[in-house]
C-alpha cells in the first residue's frame, strides 16, 4: 500500500468546490494586496487564537524574522533557542545580526530543555525563541518566569503547532510574540508561502504592519527600512476556508497518533510523551528508535513514506560553523534515532495499521 507522509491533493479535492468559488471571487475583486480576505483572516485567526493582534506576512521564516526586528533584537544580541528545530528558526536571528545560543532538548518532549535555559544566560541575552517542536508545546511557564527574571522577550516558533494549547491558553498567545507558517503541509497550510505574527501588544502590531509593508505607516512615507513580505490575498481565501476544518483536521491528527501510540506500545519504539497539561496536535508523528535507519528502509520498501526530522541539528550545520562549538548531546543522540511516520487528518486506520504492521518487523 502506498502510503505518503500528507495527503494534500485528497484534502483539496474535499474543499475543491469552495475554494475553487471562493478564489474566482477574489479574482473579480482583484484586490490582491493586503485585500479584503487578507484583512478578515487576521480577525478570525485572532479571534481562533484568543490573541489581541494578528499580523500576516509572507512566510514562517519572515514572521520569525519580522517577530525579532519588533522586538528589538539586533547586532551583539544572543537569542536562546533550540537546536532541534528547522533552520528558519536560527536563520531569522543571523538576519537581525543576533547570535543564536543552542540549549539542549528534553529527551521526552524533544522541546528546549526549560532547566538548562538559566546557564545559557549572561549580560548579551536578549530573548528566548521555543519551537513547539512537531506540534507539542514547549514549557511555557518555566520558560516565562526565566524571561521575566532576566528581562528577555518570548518569541513563540509555532510553525508547526497551530491549534495546540498550554494549560488553556493557545500557543502563539503565551509569549511576547508567536510565529506561524502556513507552508502546505503544515496544519494550518496554504498553497504557496505564508506566515503569521501574533502579539497582544498594540505597539508590536503597529510596528509589524510597518516593517512588512516596506516600511511604511502610510502611502509613500517610510519611516524605517522594512520588507515586502504580504500574505497574498488567494492564500488568504483559502486559509480562511481552511480555519473552519482545523479543529477538526487537528483531531483527526490526534485519533491518528493515538493508533499509532496503541500499537506500538509494546514494541521497542519510544512513542511521543504527552504531558497532561498540554495538547498536542501531531503536526509529526515522530518516534525514537535505535535501530531508526532499518525501520526506514523497511517502510520505503513496502512504498511506505517516512523522514528524518532533523538529521543534522542546527549546532551542527555548516552554516553555524563560526558559532562556539558546543556539545549538545541529548539532542545529538536524538537526531540519530528520531524518525517521523505518516500522518495527516484522512489518514485511515487500516493505512496507521499497515505503517505499524511494517514498523513491527523491522523492529
Ligand atoms: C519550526 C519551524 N520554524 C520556521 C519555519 C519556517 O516557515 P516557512 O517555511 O513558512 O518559512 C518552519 C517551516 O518549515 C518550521 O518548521
Amino acid at each position: 500500500m502506498n502510503i505518503p507522509m500528507v495527503d494534500l491533493k485528497g484534502q483539496y479535492l474535499t474543499l475543491k468546490s469552495e475554494i475553487d468559488a471562493a478564489i474566482i471571487e477574489a479574482l473579480g475583486e482583484t484586490r490582491f494586496i493586503l485585500g479584503p480576505n487578507v484583512q478578515a483572516f487576521e480577525q478570525e485567526t485572532a479571534d481562533y487564537l484568543g490573541v489581541k493582534h494578528a499580523v500576516s506576512c509572507a512566510s514562517g521564516t519572515d514572521a520569525l524574522h519580522l517577530a525579532l526586528r519588533a522586538a528589538g533584537i539586533g547586532e551583539g544580541d544572543e537569542v536562546i533557542t533550540s537546536p532541534f528545530t528547522f533552520i528558519a528558526t536560527a536563520e531569522a536571528i543571523r538576519y537581525v545580526g543576533a547570535t543564536p545560543v543552542f540549549v539542549d532538548i528534553d529527551p521526552l518532549t524533544l522541546n528546549i530543555d526549560s532547566a538548562q535555559i538559566n546557564a545559557a544566560v549572561n549580560a548579551r541575552t536578549r530573548a528566548i525563541i521555543p519551537v513547539h517542536i512537531f506540534g507539542q508545546p514547549a514549557d511555557m511557564d518555566e520558560i516565562l518566569d526565566i524571561a521575566d527574571q532576566y528581562d528577555l522577550k518570548v518569541i513563540e516558533d509555532c510553525a508547526q503547532s497551530f491549534g495546540s494549547r498550554y494549560r488553556g491558553s493557545m500557543t502563539g498567545a503565551i509569549g511576547d510574540v508567536g510565529a506561524f507558517s502556513f507552508f502546505p503541509s503544515k496544519n494550518l497550510g496554504c498553497y504557496g508561502d505564508g506566515g503569521l505574527v501574533t502579539t497582544h501588544s498594540d505597539e508590536y502590531a503597529q510596528q509589524l504592519k510597518v516593517y512588512r509593508n516596506h516600511g511604511s505607516s502610510q502611502p509613500y512615507h517610510h519611516d524605517v527600512i522594512g520588507y515586502n513580505s504580504r500574505l497574498d490575498e488567494l492564500q488568504a481565501v483559502i486559509l480562511r476556508i481552511k480555519l473552519k476544518h482545523l479543529a477538526d483536521y487537528n483531531r483527526n491528527r490526534r485519533r491518528v497518533a493515538e493508533t499509532y501510540n496503541r500499537l506500538l506500545a509494546d514494541s521497542p519504539v519510544e512513542t511521543p510523551a504527552l504531558p497532561q497539561d498540554r495538547d498536542h496536535v501531531f503536526h509529526q508523528y515522530t518516534v525514537l528508535a535505535d535501530n531508526r535507519d532499518a525501520i526506514r528502509e523497511h517502510l520505503l520498501a513496502q512504498q511506505i513514506a517516512c523522514a528524518v526530522y532533523y538529521p543534522i541539528p542546527l549546532h551542527q550545520q555548516k552554516a553555524f560553523a563560526d558559532a562556539p562549538r558546543v556539545s549538545l548531546p541529548v539532542t545529538e543522540s536524538v537526531a540519530t534515532r528520531c524518525v517521523s511516520f505518516p500522518i495527516f487528518p484522512e489518514m485511515t486506520e487500516q493505512q496507521v495499521e499497515t505503517v505499524c504492521q511494517a514498523v513491527l518487523e523491522a523492529v
